[in-house]
């Protein structure tokens, strides 16, 4: 790209020269031709006009041939991604299973990015979640909390140690059975222009609009978007530029739901929504039958209710348990919650 740049910023201002250059000298020496009394002004304006005539379907030519040189590195660029080999794939032995708990023990597991250097990302992590429970991870940022969850989906393979789902290990899963059992809401909401409805079943569009708002009123989505003068076609911009950050997250919440996973996962997806609005999603995930679902957060009210709390530092796992059993036991969770709730709060259940 900037080799083709550099020709167009070479050539061009060249280019120009030469025929403004030729203009004068026809000018001159036709000027000196007709004081001579051997041309006419009208042969010398035709000789222009074909001079002029001339040059302009050269300059197309070379800006022809810049065009061509820019198309051809774009294609390298696409057909570059378009070749890339996918790092994590199915292996032959891998299995069309179905994921009918939703059970998740990671056992050992350890991670590093690939090429990062220094120290891994998750260290030795074991914990287990029952199939239907709900799980929170909490932990200061950079702790390493979307990564551990990256790997559940095989987003990224684990370094060391293994993930089981129902007790199989994910890597015979076929990617496809597995991703299709588990619904993650990435930390960074992503919305595409359309329509609100478009956002929603992208990817299910055979969906019925009930279950859409099904979802939608789980993820206390439906109210907002019943207040909108076009409702469910309400058009979104790039990125969903014309809607509040929470409106965002919740619109992100009821796009996974409705593809019904037996695990999901929730990176961050409330930080944004106030803390009785998140209480009532919360209340309304619950409702879901047999569904595992793993809570990213950094308020600590976003996690009291959970089955288990993780607390994650430096990828470490640091302490465990329900809320009563940490603010008993563990003094970190203790400061955390200290540093973030101040004495004379009413926290409502
Ligand atoms: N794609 C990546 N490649 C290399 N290193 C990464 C990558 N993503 C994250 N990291 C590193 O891994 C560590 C943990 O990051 P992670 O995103 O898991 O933190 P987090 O707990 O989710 O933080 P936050 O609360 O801010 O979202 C960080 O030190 C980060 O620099
Ligand atoms: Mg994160």
């Amino acid at each position: 790209m900037t080799k083709a740049s550099r020709l167009i910023a070479f050539t061009m201002p060249i280019m120009m020269l030469i025929m403004n250059l030729s203009m004068v000298a026809a000018l001159w020496f036709g000027g000196l031709q007709v004081n001579a009394g051997t041309m006419t002004e009208g042969q010398i304006i035709a000789f222009i006009n074909y001079l002029t005539q001339i040059l302009f379907s050269l300059l197309m030519i070379a800006f022809i041939l810049m065009m061509a040189s820019r198309a051809k590195i774009s294609t390298e660029r696409i057909i570059e991604v378009l070749e890339t080999e996918v790092d994590i794939k199915d292996e032959e032995s891998s299995k069309d299973l179905k994921i009918t708990k939703g059970e998740i023990v990671f056992e050992n597991v350890s991670f590093r990015y690939e090429r990062a250097k220094g120290e891994p990302v998750l260290k030795n992590i074991s914990f287990k979640v029952e199939s239907g429970q709900t799980v929170a991870i909490l932990g200061g940022t950079g702790s390493g909390k979307t990564s551990l969850v990256s790997l559940i989906p095989r987003l990224y393979d684990v370094t060391d140690g293994r993930i089981l789902i129902d007790n199989i290990d994910i890597r015979e899963y076929k990617l496809d059975s597995l991703r299709k059992a588990i619904g993650m809401v990435l930390q960074k909401s992503i919305l595409f222009s359309g329509t609100i409805r478009d956002n929603l079943k992208w990817g299910n569009e055979h969906l019925s609009d009930n279950k859409m708002i099904e979802a939608c009123k789980t993820a206390c989505a439906h109210d907002f978007i019943i207040s909108f003068p076009e409702q469910y076609d309400t058009v979104l911009g790039q990125g969903g530029v014309n809607l509040s950050g929470g409106q965002k997250q919740r619109l992100s919440i009821a796009r996974t739901l409705i593809k019904e996973p037996k695990i999901l996962i929730l990176d961050d997806s409330t930080s944004a929504v106030d803390m009785e609005t998140e209480a009532k999603i919360q209340n309304a995930l619950k409702q879901i039958k047999g569904c595992t679902i793993i809570i990213i957060a950094q308020r600590i009210t976003s996690v009291m209710n959970a089955d288990k709390i993780i607390v994650l530092e430096d990828g470490e796992i640091v302490a465990e348990g329900n809320h009563e059993e940490l603010l008993k036991n563990s003094p970190i969770y203790q400061d955390i919650y200290h540093s973030q709730i101040r004495e004379g709060d009413i926290i409502n259940d």
